[in-house]
C-alpha cells in the first residue's frame, strides 16, 4: 500500500512533523540522505510509518499526486534536493519546503517547478521542536489548488486556537508563505529585544532579583502581556545553573546570535520603504551585542525608583508588543501591493494565535481589527489599538525618559515610542529636508497649499 505523505529530512523538525502526521492517522514515509537519521526514524516504524533509505524507494512509496514535505537546512541543500527529486516525480505532484528559506529563493523555485508541472509550496513553520510534534503554526504559500490538496493533512497537524480553529490557512501565491514567516521572525526579534530592555530596567533601576523578575513576568503573563514569550521569559529567569549555585541567566554570555530571517525582513523593508524601525533596531541590537568592546562599567542607578515603574513597564511592554505587530502588518500590506499578492490579514493573525513563537492573546484583537477584509495602513487606526495607544503611551514616555536618565539603552522601546509619536503627526519636519534637497540639488518639492511641483531659486548669501 501507498503512503499518503512523505517527509525529506529527519532531524528534529522533520522527524517530529512526520510523527505528528502519523499521530493524526495519515500514513507517512520518511527519507534522509543522512543514514543515521533514517535509522533513528526507523525506531517508530509501524503500518503507518515507513523509513526509506533511497530516493527511489521513498518516491515510489507515495500515492499520487505525491505530497512531499522538504524539511532541511535552508539554502543550497533545498536546490540539490529539488534536482534529485525532479526526474523521479510526475506532473501534479506537490512539494512543500518547510524550512526558513529566503523568499527570493522560493519565488525562483516556485517558477522553476511550475515549468515542470510540479506544485511548489513555500511554507513557514513556527513553534520549534515541540510545536512540530504537537502543533506548529504553518504559513503555506503557492497555488491554491495545490494547497487544497494538502489542506486536510496540514489542518490536522497544525496548532489550534483556543476556539479550536487550525493555525494554518492558504496565505497567497508564490513565495508569500515564506514572506509571512520572515515577517513573523522580524516581529519575533522585535518583541524579544523589547523584553530584554524591560529586563535591563527591572534589574538595573528597580533592583529586582532574577526570582523577583520571574514573578513579575509571570504576573504580566496573566495580565496585559499574555504571550508565549512572556511565559518562557519567566522560566528562563528562574532557571538555576547546573555548574554554579547561581541562576543560569547570569552566566549566559550577552552576545546574541541570529540565522538572519529577521535581517531579511529589514532588507526587504528597506526595499519597500516600510517604516519598520523597531525591527531594524532589534536586528541592530543583535549586531551591537557582538560589536560592543565590553570595556567600561555597568550602570548603577542611585536615583529614586518611581512607585509606578513596574506598572509602567507592563503597559510599555503591551504597547511596544503592539507596535512590533503593527510594523509587521504594515510591511505585509506594502509587500502585498508591491508583489501583487492578495493577503488575508485576519487569517495571518489567526495563524499566529497558537503554535508559533510570537503567539499572544493580542493576535485575537489584531484578527478583529482586520476582520471583513478591512484595509488598514496602520494597525493603530483601529479603535481598539488607538485606545491602547492613548492609554499606554504616557507609561512608555515615562519608562524611556527614565532609561535615558539612567544611561540604559532602549533601542526598541525608544523606536516604538518614536513610531507612535510620528504616525499620527501632521507636522513632522520633513519640509526642511525637502527645502534642503531643493536647495542643493533642485530636487523640487510639493506645496501644502497648491497643486504641482515647485522649485525655488534659493537666495545664496555671498
Ligand atoms: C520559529 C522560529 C525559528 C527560528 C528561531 C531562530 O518560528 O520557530 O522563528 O524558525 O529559526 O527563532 O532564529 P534566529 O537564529 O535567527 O534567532
Amino acid at each position: 500500500i501507498m503512503q499518503q505523505f512523505g517527509v525529506i529530512g529527519l532531524s528534529v523538525m522533520g522527524k517530529n512533523l512526520a510523527l505528528n502526521v502519523r499521530n493524526h492517522g495519515f500514513s507517512v514515509s520518511g527519507f534522509s540522505i543522512d543514514k543515521p537519521e533514517v535509522d533513528a526514524f526507523a525506531k517508530y516504524e509501524d503500518d503507518k510509518l515507513k523509513p526509506c533509505y533511497t530516493w527511489e524507494e521513498f518516491v515510489n512509496s507515495l500515492e499520487k499526486p505525491r505530497k512531499i514535505l522538504i524539511q532541511i537546512m535552508a539554502g543550497n541543500p533545498v536546490d540539490q534536493t529539488l534536482q534529485k527529486l525532479l526526474p523521479l516525480l510526475d506532473k501534479g505532484d506537490i512539494l512543500i519546503d518547510g524550512g526558513n528559506s529566503n523568499f527570493h529563493d522560493t519565488t525562483r523555485r516556485f517558477e522553476e517547478m511550475e515549468k515542470h508541472g510540479i506544485h511548489f509550496i513555500g511554507m513557514g513553520v513556527s513553534g520549534g521542536e515541540e510545536g512540530a510534534l504537537n502543533g506548529p503554526a504553518l504559513m503555506p504559500g503557492g497555488d491554491e489548488e495545490a494547497y487544497n490538496g494538502v489542506a486536510p493533512i496540514l489542518e490536522a497537524i497544525a496548532a489550534k486556537t483556543p476556539e479550536g480553529r487550525p493555525c494554518v490557512s492558504y496565505i497567497g501565491p508564490s513565495s508569500s508563505g515564506h514572506y509571512v514567516k520572515m515577517v513573523h521572525n522580524g516581529i519575533e526579534y522585535a518583541i524579544m529585544q523589547e523584553f530584554s530592555e524591560v529586563y535591563d530596567i527591572l534589574r538595573k533601576i528597580a533592583g529586582k532579583s532574577n526570582d523577583e523578575m520571574s514573578d513579575i513576568f509571570a504576573k504580566w503573563n496573566n495580565g496585559r502581556v499574555h504571550a508565549y514569550l512572556t511565559e518562557i521569559t519567566t522560566n528562563v529567569l528562574k532557571q538555576k545553573d547546573d555548574l554554579t549555585p547561581d541562576h543560569i541567566i547570569d552566566h549566559i554570555m550577552n552576545i546574541a546570535s541570529y540565522k538572519g530571517t529577521g535581517n531579511w525582513m529589514l532588507e526587504d523593508g528597506v526595499a519597500l520603504g516600510a517604516p519598520i524601525s523597531v525591527v531594524a533596531e532589534a536586528v541592530i541590537a543583535r549586531f551591537m551585542s557582538k560589536a560592543t568592546t565590553r570595556e567600561g562599567k555597568s550602570v548603577v542607578w542611585n536615583g529614586d525608583v518611581p512607585e509606578d515603574l513596574i506598572d509602567n513597564l507592563e503597559k510599555s511592554l503591551q504597547l511596544t508588543q503592539a507596535v512590533a505587530y503593527a510594523q509587521g502588518f504594515q510591511q505585509l500590506t506594502m509587500a502585498a501591493k508591491a508583489y501583487d499578492w492578495k493577503l488575508r490579514y485576519p487569517s495571518i493573525a489567526q495563524n499566529w494565535e497558537a503554535g508559533c513563537i510570537i503567539r499572544s492573546s493580542m493576535l485575537k484583537d489584531i484578527e478583529k481589527a482586520y476582520a471583513d477584509d478591512k484595509e488598514l495602513d496602520v494597525l493603530f487606526q483601529d479603535p481598539y489599538f488607538k485606545e491602547l495607544m492613548e492609554n499606554n503611551i504616557h507609561a512608555l514616555r515615562e519608562v524611556v525618559s527614565l532609561a535615558v536618565k539612567a544611561g540604559i539603552p532602549t533601542p526598541t522601546l525608544s523606536a516604538s515610542l518614536n513610531y507612535l509619536e510620528s504616525i499620527f503627526n501632521p507636522s513632522l519636519p520633513a519640509n526642511l529636508i525637502q527645502g534642503q534637497r531643493d536647495y542643493f540639488g533642485a530636487h523640487t518639492y510639493l506645496r501644502n497649499d497648491r497643486e504641482g511641483t515647485f522649485h525655488t531659486e534659493w537666495y545664496e548669501e555671498k
